[in-house]
């Protein structure tokens, strides 16, 4: 495995492997690699000769400064982790190898990126959409790896690569969870134990929500869940939105769609936790 820091050098590299007739693989990431990366890394492992995974803290998704400067920061332990999975190349590129100057490119993908995350996070996805563009541009993969835990991201990055016409099929890969059933989220590790406790009625509620949901109607079900977080002691909902799967937009009965979808977001102390279910697919 080799790690890399420069557009140029990477491309010198993808450019042999590609002239070989090698199939690229990219798994695009933030680091503080965790099992839910090493899941994305195995797939694209299985299924390219070449891959590589980028491991890059993006400023312009982050619509909160603070939220930035306390992202982990951990490459170290990632390569680690990386080269037992097999990765071929680690992307670690600095800010200033990325955006030269500042990127002015606006990326709309509506109504696909104005709920849920889109409405709390501004500009979010338009940082997302600048730098999974770009390393598109410089990977110029095959396929690239998303996890399904960021849904939203993962429709809208559907939807770049389709307006776009980038010849890059998209993979979605399921959460990943731990035993007990909490999400794997790089932010985990800011949980203190007792919050990390206190997390676990996150899944908990959305597995039992999706039990109540066989026999009540949409709004009985958004209520349970509502009603659930409530009553967690610790944890304060930020939204729980039942939408379909494809176009992101809330549902109001559940034969509306074949793709019913439960998307939350939770505060557990000052960590934003994120999850969501499939309650028809
Ligand atoms: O999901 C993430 O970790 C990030 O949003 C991504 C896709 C790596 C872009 O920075």
């Amino acid at each position: 495995m080799k790690l890399i820091h420069t557009i140029n050098e990477l491309r010198a590299e993808l450019d042999v492997q590609r002239k070989a007739g090698k199939k690229i693989g990219l798994v695009p990431t933030m680091g503080a690699l965790h099992d839910g990366h090493a899941s994305l890394v195995k797939l694209a492992v299985a299924e390219n000769e070449v891959v590589v995974v980028s491991d890059f803290v993006n400023p312009t998704q982050f619509n909160d400064k603070n939220d930035l400067l306390k992202y982990p920061r951990t490459l170290e332990a990632d390569c680690e982790l990386l080269e037992k999975e097999n990765a071929t190349y680690v992307f670690a590129p600095s800010v200033e190898e990325i955006y030269p100057e500042p990127d002015t490119r606006q990326f709309s993908y509506a109504p696909l990126d104005t709920v849920m995350e889109g409405k709390f996070r501004p500009g979010h996805f338009n940082g997302v959409c600048q730098i999974v563009s770009k390393l598109f541009m410089i990977v110029e993969p095959d396929r690239a790896y998303f996890g399904e835990k960021d849904f939203q991201q993962l429709a809208i990055i559907r939807e770049m690569v389709k307006q776009m016409n980038f010849p890059i099929e998209i993979i979605g890969c399921p959460i990943v969870r731990e035993h007990d059933g909490l999400a794997l989220s790089s932010r985990n590790a800011r949980l203190s134990d007792v919050e990390r406790q206190q997390a676990l009625n996150i899944s908990k509620t959305l597995f039992l929500s999706k039990e109540f949901a066989s026999s009540h109607t949409v709004a009985e079900t958004q209520q349970f869940v509502e009603d659930a977080i409530a009553a967690s002691e610790g944890l304060e909902l930020e939204y729980f939105e039942l939408v379909d799967g494809n176009t992101l937009q809330k549902i109001s009965n559940w034969e509306e769609t074949t793709y019913a979808v439960g998307c939350i977001t939770v505060y557990c102390g000052d960590v934003r936790l994120i999850d969501n279910i499939k309650y028809k697919e």
